[in-house]
């Protein structure tokens, strides 16, 4: 039985993990991977837009939105595990992936690990190479600050790097949001991340080997994974294209959702070609919504 929807509740690796499931069911898989802290939510513009030909999968990463934290200490390389047994859990044996950030690490190190699992892969605003010793040093003072000063503080401290100055004026509300979403964020998950993200390992070595297509995204004012880093990624992978996003910083997926779906629509349709292959996936939906339905209505029929 596949369900469909939203906020769903799944046993994966021992931990309940909440995510989102839209689309054909027939039709091929994406999973959205979101930054760090954030959570599923962070998509919900991505997710509508390709929905109709696409079936499309966000979930909360442990520690995070409605996911549960675990007694594990976090490592990208549990967050890939993690992955890896929500697609086992969900019958899922290939899928691409969009991961942005945190997600893009957790992304690039599946696609590295496990090639035979993966279609294709987004890297949004992300990097390869692992922290330098004054990042590493930031990201335990930043522990230390959130101990003694709580998550306020950190949320106005740290979200002054997330968005192109523009977007403070111009997306309050995906500004709102996100705030929202770090302070949901508990004390103990943010620690955990924050320490995962300060030992994980490089993964840039590995790019040369990546076969399948991969697409760059990065806005233009990303200080904290430039432009340039996603460049210097690019120029490793022969299958790989980059594009800019416009008016957007390290949050490029919300701050200009429309130049970011649009990308991401002419990807997949290479990745995964063409119209008669989605226009099937788009009638199977139709169809399989028609059962849905007709089972609900059996089901409330008979109760
Ligand atoms: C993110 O958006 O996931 C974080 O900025 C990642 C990081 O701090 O390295």
């Amino acid at each position: 039985m596949h369900y469909f929807g939203n906020n769903i509740r799944i046993l994966v690796n021992n931990l309940v993990v909440s995510y989102t499931d839209n689309g054909p069911e027939e039709a091929p898989v994406i999973i959205f991977l979101h930054g760090f802290p954030l959570n599923k939510t962070m998509w919900d513009k991505q997710l509508d837009a390709l929905n109709e030909n696409y079936r499309v999968i966000a979930y909360d990463i442990r520690g995070h939105g409605d996911s549960e934290t675990g007694t594990d200490d976090f490592s990208i390389e549990l967050f890939v595990a993690d992955l890896l047994n929500l697609m086992n859990a969900l019958r899922i044996d290939k899928a691409s992936l969009c991961g942005l950030s945190m997600g893009g690490y957790i992304a690039l190190n599946a696609i590295e690990n496990h090639p035979e699992r993966f279609d294709a892969v987004v890297l949004s605003d992300t990097n390869c190479i692992a922290d330098p010793p004054k990042v590493k040093q930031k990201r335990q003072d930043t522990i230390e600050s959130i101990k003694a000063f709580g998550v306020e503080k950190y949320v106005n401290d740290s979200i002054v790097n997330l968005f192109a100055p523009e977007s403070f004026i111009a997306h309050k509300e995906v500004i709102r949001n996100v705030k929202e979403m770090i302070i949901n964020t508990t004390e103990q998950s943010l620690s955990k991340t924050l320490l995962a993200l300060s030992r994980r390992k490089a993964t840039c070595s590995k790019l040369p080997e990546i076969t399948i297509p991969v697409l760059f995204l990065v806005g233009e004012e990303d200080k904290i994974t430039v432009p340039e880093a996603s460049e210097l990624m690019r120029e490793k992978i022969t299958n790989s294209t980059l594009h800019i996003i416009s008016h957007a910083g390290h949050l490029s997926n919300m701050e200009n959702p429309d130049e970011f779906n649009d990308r991401l629509k002419t990807f997949f349709e290479t990745v995964y070609k063409k119209p008669e292959l989605l226009q099937t996936a788009a009638c199977i939906s139709v169809f399989s919504q028609i059962r849905h339905r007709l089972n609900m209505l059996l089901t409330f029929s008979s109760i």
